[in-house]
Formats: C-alpha cells, structure tokens, sequence
C-alpha cells in the first residue's frame, strides 16, 4: 500500500490534468480511473470523438457543396460509415494513449478500478484500501434524462450511442438544441439523415447572446436541420428499430408526435459522484447534486476537494482543466487562480459559435452600458476566398471605459479567434487596444480587429 501526497478521482480533463500538475509541483501522485482508457467522457464518448465526425462529415459537406465551385471536379465521396467510425476510434486511441504516456512520463500510478472514500485520507479501488494526505475529486458527470425516457444506447440515445451507431440514420429527432444535440445533429444532417430538434425553450442554446442564437439557428436550418421551439417533451416509446417522440407545445397545451429510427436526448448533464460514499461522510451537496467547494476548492470535509463537473459551474472541459491545475497547486500549498469571468464557451458546428464574458441581454439586465462593434465575415476576405462568409464577431465594451466585456463570434474558427478575446480580456485590455493591435492580412482574426475598430470611429471594411 503506497502512502500518496495526492490521489484524483477520475482521469478526464479535470482529473488527469490536475494529477500532472500535483506531479509536477513535487507530489507523489496516483489518479484512479476504472474505465479501460484514461480521458474520460471527454476523450473517450465526448468532445475528442465528436469532433472527428464533425470534422469528417464537414470535409462531405464542403466536397459537396463548394470543391465544384472552386473548380474541383469529379464524383462526391460517398460515405464509409465503417472506416469513419475507424477514424474516430483511432483519433480516441491517440489521445487516450497519449494520457498514459504523460502519467509514466510524471511517475503517476494509475489506480485502475472505480473508487470510494471511507474516511478523509483513504481511498479504495475495488479491494484495495490506498493512503493519500489529500484527495480530489474529479468525477465528472453523466446525461440527465427526463422521466418517461427510457436509454437503450441503440434507438434512444445519449451522446455516447449517437457517436457509435451501427449506421446513418434516415430520420434522426434530437430532444434539446444545446451543445450536444447541435454538434451530433449536425453530424447527423450533413452525412444525410433527416434531423429535426425539439426544444423545449423558444431559442436554441440557451444562455447564448440572443442576436448570435436567431443567426445560428437560420445557418442550421439553411443546412437542414428543422426546430419545433416551445416544446416540452412527455415521452418516447421505442421499438427495436424505430421511436415516437411526443411533445406539448407550450403555446396551446396542445400535444403533437414525430417518428424516427434514432432519437438523441441531449436535455442536459448532471453531476455524477455514485459509489464515492459522500454522504457517509458528510460532504456538502448542493440541491442539483453538486459537491459544494469554497473558492479554493477544498470541500468542508479537511483534505478532500474536488474540481470541475461534479462542481458548480458550466460544465466544459477547459474550466475542469483549470480547477484541476489551480487546485494542485492549492494542495501543494501555492495559490491557484480561475477567472471564472473569462471561461470561453464554443459550439464546434459549421460555422462555429464562440462566446466569452457577458451577453448585451445580461449587460442590460445588470444596467451597464456598452458599446457594440460588429463586424461581418462577409467584409472578410480570407472568408469569402473559404466559401465561409457567413456570421460575425460582436464585441461588447465599456461605454465609458471601452474595456471589452464580452464577445460573440459566429463563423469560421471562431472556437480559436476568441482566444485572442479572452487573453485582451485578462489584462483588462479595451477595444481600442485591440484596434490597434496590427492584424495579418489576409486572416479571419482582421474581422475580431474590425468589431473593435467598430466600437470606436467605425471599422474599415463595413
Ligand atoms: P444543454 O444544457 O446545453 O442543452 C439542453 C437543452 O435541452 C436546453 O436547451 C433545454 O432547454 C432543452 N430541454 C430540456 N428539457 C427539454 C424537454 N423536455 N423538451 C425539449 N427540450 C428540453 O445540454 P447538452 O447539450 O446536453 O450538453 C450538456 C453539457 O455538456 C453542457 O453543459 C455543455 O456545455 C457540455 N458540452 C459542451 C460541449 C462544448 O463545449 N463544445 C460539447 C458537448 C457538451
């Protein structure tokens, strides 16, 4: 039995990176993971395998809608269903091996098995009873289902059947236009299923800044993906091969139906800490089954903490990877910082949807006045070379100060333009600051300089 400064529960984003760090900063280190691979739900049925499929299924898209026009012809690829879910698993495989590599790399011991805590400074892994001075907690989450839905991973799925379906479905209905339905629905529609979404609020991607949602929403539908909005799904019964979907349209309390031969329930994720004995030992939870932490991470039971999903927060793999560096090196008595103020948020469709900070509705509700500099990919040339002109960036600043509060992007790479957003951001940067930052010609990030020039005399190219 190995006497640990450190054991992480749970090998995703969070956890594995956390247990570098700890390993890195001089502590002796284990991390326990009972799935086969480590990478978690992230790496192994979530945002690494979504985004081979996004990524193959976007090169048919653009092979049939856009080679033709640049003078590129010959027979559209037809779709290997096969070889693309090879693809994928392959991509999951480098990634899962590469965790390994950087645990022996770091000396981390891999405790294999699922655990439990009996007391503060012990963890069991299936049998066996470790010593660790601190333990963190990294066990991420699982899908939240609404009553009356009963899972089969085959005909009702959640993200992880939608990512490994024996085929393409012809009609596909997706229950929740969030992240997850909108990338695998995507996916799904551009590889030739029927798909229609089913929404529960009267927009999509709730939270997002409303201007960005109404424009994202019609490029969806321009690419085929049809919405019923305001509408509450009762149940789904399912056959072996095929489900009906029935809703209440919140309008008129009037009941509808629609049939297809897979349907997706992407309603929602919820924090997922079964078998780790918490409230034998007393752990705080809030109301919506998250570990309750104060600002440094630690729970109120000394010597347990715990970090991103199973925590309050949004659920995202990058705020996890933070709280997994920032609470290391709380453990090994340095400060860890996150700026929750500053966590990107990005929808890996086509084209992509990046927000950072606030929204214009939250700035309104909270009585702060701002400036807004838009600027359309349409006045880019580097996208309108790309066939990929449609969408902007909004950028929200300070009315009196100009400092840069928010921003939105919707359109090509926006995922990595709003990097340059979020850093301008930490070191409390204005628009004007970014103004005059030179740009390169030609590249998508001129059009982020042009939503700030437009928050001061006007950008150049609108
Ligand atoms: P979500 O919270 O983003 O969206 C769920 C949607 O389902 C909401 O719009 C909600 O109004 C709707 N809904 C709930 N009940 C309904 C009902 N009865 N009928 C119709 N609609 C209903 O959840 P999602 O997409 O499942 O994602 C879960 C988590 O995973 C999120 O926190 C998300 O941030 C994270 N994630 C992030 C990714 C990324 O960063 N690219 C990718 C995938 C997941």
């Amino acid at each position: 039995m190995a006497k640990y400064d450190v054991i992480v529960i749970g090998a995703g984003p969070g956890g594995y990176v956390c247990a570098i760090r700890c390993a890195q900063l001089g502590l002796k280190t284990a991390c326990v993971e009972g799935r086969e691979t480590l990478g978690g739900t992230c790496l192994n049925i979530g945002c690494i395998p979504s985004k081979a499929l996004l990524h193959a299924s976007h090169q048919l898209h653009e092979a049939r809608h856009n080679f033709a026009k640049m003078g590129l012809k010959g027979e559209s690829p037809l779709v290997d269903w096969a070889q693309m879910q090879a693809y994928k698993e392959d991509v999951i495989s480098q990634n899962t091996k590469g965790i390994a590599f950087l645990f022996k790399k770091n000396k981390i011991d891999w405790l294999k098995g699922w655990a439990s805590i009996p007391q503060a400074g012990k963890v069991n892994v299936d049998d066996e009873v470790h010593e660790a001075k601190n333990i963190i907690i990294a066990s991420g989450s699982e899908p939240s289902i609404l009553p009356g839905i009963t899972i089969d991973e085959k005909v009702v799925v959640t993200s992880e059947g939608a990512l490994s379906l024996p085929k393409v479905p012809k009609k596909m209905v997706v229950i929740g236009a969030g992240v997850i339905g909108l990338e695998l629905g995507s996916v799904y529609a551009r590889l030739g299923s029927k798909v229609s979404v089913i929404e529960f609020l009267d927009h999509i991607t709730p939270g997002m800044d409303a201007e960005v949602s109404r424009q994202f929403r019609r490029l969806l539908q321009k690419q085929g993906l049809s919405f019923t909005l305001g509408a509450a799904v009762q149940k789904v019964e399912a056959t072996k091969t095929s489900a009906k979907v029935t809703y209440k349209l919140l309008k008129d309390n009037s009941a509808a139906s629609v049939d297809a031969d897979v349907v997706l329930v992407a309603t929602g994720r919820k924090p997922y800490t079964d078998g780790l004995g918490l409230e034998a030992l007393g752990v705080e939870m809030s109301a919506h089954g998250q570990i309750k932490t104060n600002g440094n991470w630690a729970t109120n039971v000394k010597g347990i903490y715990a970090i991103g999903d199973c925590i309050d927060g949004p659920m995202l793999a990058h705020k996890a990877e933070d709280e997994g560096m920032a609470a290391a090196e709380e453990v090994a008595g340095k400060h860890g910082h996150v700026n929750y103020g500053v966590i990107p948020g990005v929808i890996y469709t086509h084209p992509e949807v990046a927000s950072v900070g606030e929204t214009e509705e939250s700035l309104k509700a909270a009585g702060c006045a701002c400036k807004i500099g838009k600027f359309a990919f349409m006045g880019n040339g580097r996208a309108k070379a790309n066939f990929a002109a449609d969408g902007f960036v909004k950028i929200l600043a300070d009315q009196n100060t100009d400092r840069i509060l928010g921003a939105h992007i919707i359109g090509p790479m926006a995922g990595d333009l709003i990097h340059e957003i979020c850093v301008a951001m930490e070191f409390g940067a204005s628009a004007q600051d970014l103004a005059l930052t030179c740009h390169a010609h030609p590249t998508y990030s001129e059009a982020v300089r042009e939503a700030a020039l437009a928050c001061g005399d006007g950008a150049i190219h609108a």
